[in-house]
């Protein structure tokens, strides 16, 4: 198996911005020489992870979590190290000389063998709609508006029935049939699960198939809408439909947009919108929300037009913004789902109408109206309150003053009160992850050196001449991945460091290092020689201390013992002495 060279990482790494790459999966917003986004490592709720482009690292405040742009991606995508630097090498268009199938091997998904199989049934269901058999499917796609493109894009399907016979035909088990919900054992035969039924696959985050989602072609089947029951690939809940299309998508959309129905998310497609997403029959569920976090921090709900869709967008969008997105709600449907709506307006009036969405307060603002009566003045009151209880959460001091503002005109209250309404500001002090207290001395110097040695060669070499071994095992793996560095290396580039440590404790404690004031000291012969004395003294009672705990065995043991700790003495003190 071939491998990348350090020269060749170097390379990739220093060919890459960070900024870059991460902007690829988060958005990343400006904050003094850095940029900041919400942690996608932790439950974050305010952006607390910041990207140096300076240093080319990443770090979060809260977590801990930190690293080049390397262990940013294989940490996010879940990659080896190398897979991503071979990523990284593709975004930056960096041609590498080793091929990806030289240096890896595909690692062969635990589920192979069910995603084949699915893609098998996929295919069989698409070609039923040149048969004689999908005549009149072709028929009911077109009558709905569903485009020849779209069913392509969404490889839409149909099953006559014969699914499962055809599937065991080509050698493939029942019981695979049946654990995939494909087929149904019933009274000693079997049964396709989605006959007679317009197919449309599911798909997981990484574009595998996982079920289906089967329509009802005429309205005497019952439901209207059949998913694929619990198998190992798919639970009902955790999975968003068009969700591993959508997330690429979403970038450059600049949202991710939410449906109720799978129709409505084709829909969007047809009209140049490919960020759409539906929650398959579910309220949104945690798992969702998860999903939806790792795509885009805007979500753009597009439910339908009528009461219910109103109701549930204000059931998702408290949910959402209270995880911390950007809600958006796209009105105007005209009591239309955004299916019917596009049917009847066009694709155009569709696209324009998700262009022009309310924001959450706007829509909260609006909303709300049905709950309240604002002639009734007590009813005025606890819409304020509703409402400014949402501004609260609203980051930005512009954005709540004038929301404010907007919802004094509306109720006719002033609003310096409605301000007054808003919980009393404490001044928010992010929690520093605080490391191990490391008030001991000797892991002090341990620390010290290391910063030392971060800074300059030349610290290296008077630690291998003087010391050679660390106590802590930290620091000490450290140092041995800093000789092998400056073994190739003459000054310390931290991110390209950064890539020879393949251990998170150790990323972590770098960083701490190189982000510590107290050691910020630059190099100075004198103070690595001064570090180097104590991390001795310190080795030096370890070992005194060491001895005078050993059972003693004999006469001659105990002889042996005190000139031991005799000899080290006359060190300590000679170290002490040299110290004062
Ligand atoms: P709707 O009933 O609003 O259907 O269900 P729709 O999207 O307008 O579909 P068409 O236009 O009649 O074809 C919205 C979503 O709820 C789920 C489906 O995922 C559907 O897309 N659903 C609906 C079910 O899971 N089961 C059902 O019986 C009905
Ligand atoms: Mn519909």
């Amino acid at each position: 198996m071939a491998r990348l060279s350090e020269t060749q990482i170097d390379e990739v790494r220093a060919h890459s911005d960070i900024v870059e790459v991460i902007s690829r999966y988060l958005p990343l917003k400006k904050a003094g020489k850095s940029f900041v986004t919400t942690c996608p490592f932790h439950d974050d709720h305010n952006p607390s992870l910041s990207v140096s482009p300076e240093r080319q690292i990443f770090k979060c405040f809260v977590c801990g979590e930190g690293g080049n742009v390397f262990q940013f991606v294989s940490k996010y995508e879940n990659l080896s190290f190398l897979e991503s630097v071979l990523k990284v090498a593709e975004y930056s268009g960096i041609q590498l000389e080793v091929k990806a199938s030289d240096l890896y091997q595909k690692p062969v998904s635990k589920y192979d063998k069910e995603h084949k199989l699915l893609k098998e049934a996929i295919a069989f269901c698409r070609y039923q709609l040149s048969t004689q058999a999908g005549k009149p499917v072709v028929e009911y796609l077109k009558e709905r508006g569903i485009s020849p493109e779209v069913q392509e894009a969404f490889q839409i399907g149909y099953d006559p029935g014969e699914l499962g016979t055809y599937l065991i035909k080509k050698g493939y088990k029942a019981d695979d049939l049946i654990a995939l919900d494909l087929v149904k054992d019933f009274e000693g035969g079997l049964r396709d699960s989605y006959a007679n039924r317009l197919l449309f696959p599911l798909f997981d985050a990484n574009g595998n198939p996982v079920g289906f989602s089967a329509r009802a072609l005429v309205a005497e089947q019952s439901p209207k809408y059949l998913n694929t029951g619990e198998t190992i690939l798919y639970t009902k809940g955790d999975q968003l439909f068009h969700y591993d299309i959508a997330k690429k998508k979403s970038r450059s959309e600049g949202a991710i947009t939410l449906a109720e129905g799978v129709i409505d998310v084709m829909a969007l497609y047809a009209c140049g919108i490919e960020a759409g997403v539906a929650a398959l029959g579910t309220a949104l569920t945690q798992n969702q929300i998860e999903l939806l976090k790792k795509a885009c921090d805007t979500v753009r709900l597009c439910y339908d037009g009528d009461p219910a869709g109103r109701s549930a967008a204000y059931k998702s969008g408290s949910l959402l913004f209270e995880h911390r997105f950007k809600v958006e709600v796209v009105t105007g449907l005209n009591g239309l789902d955004p299916d019917e709506y596009r049917r009847k307006f066009g694709n155009e009036a569709l696209r324009t109408l998700v262009s022009r969405p309310l924001s959450w307060i706007e829509f909260l603002m609006e909303y709300l109206l049905e709950k309240y009566d604002l002639n009734n003045f007590s009813q005025r009151q606890d819409y304020a309150r509703e409402i400014v209880g949402r501004i609260a959460l609203l980051s930005e001091e512009f954005d709540q003053q004038s929301y404010l503002a907007l919802l004094s005109e509306k109720t006719g209250i002033e609003a310096a009160i409605l301000a007054g309404l808003l919980p009393k500001k404490v001044k928010t002090v992010r929690p520093v992850i605080v490391k191990k207290p490391r008030k001991r001395d000797t892991l002090l110097a341990e620390d010290t050196l290391i910063s030392q040695m971060l800074q300059n060669k030349e610290a290296v070499g008077l630690y291998q001449q003087k010391l050679d071994y660390l106590i802590h095992p930290i620091p000490q793996q450290v140092t041995m991945v800093l000789m092998n560095y400056y073994r190739t290396h003459d000054t310390m580039v931290l991110a390209d460091f950064l890539s020879m440590l393949q251990q998170e404790a150790l990323i972590d404690y770098v960083l701490h290092i190189s982000e510590s004031e107290v050691l910020s000291a630059a190099y100075s012969p004198a103070i690595v020689a001064e570090a180097i004395d104590q991390i001795q003294l310190a080795a030096i009672d370890a070992s005194i201390a060491g001895i005078k705990s050993r059972q003693i065995m004999s006469a001659s043991d105990e002889d042996a013992r005190m000139a031991k700790i005799s000899e080290l003495k006359k060190r300590r003190h000679e170290l002490v002495g040299k110290r004062i």
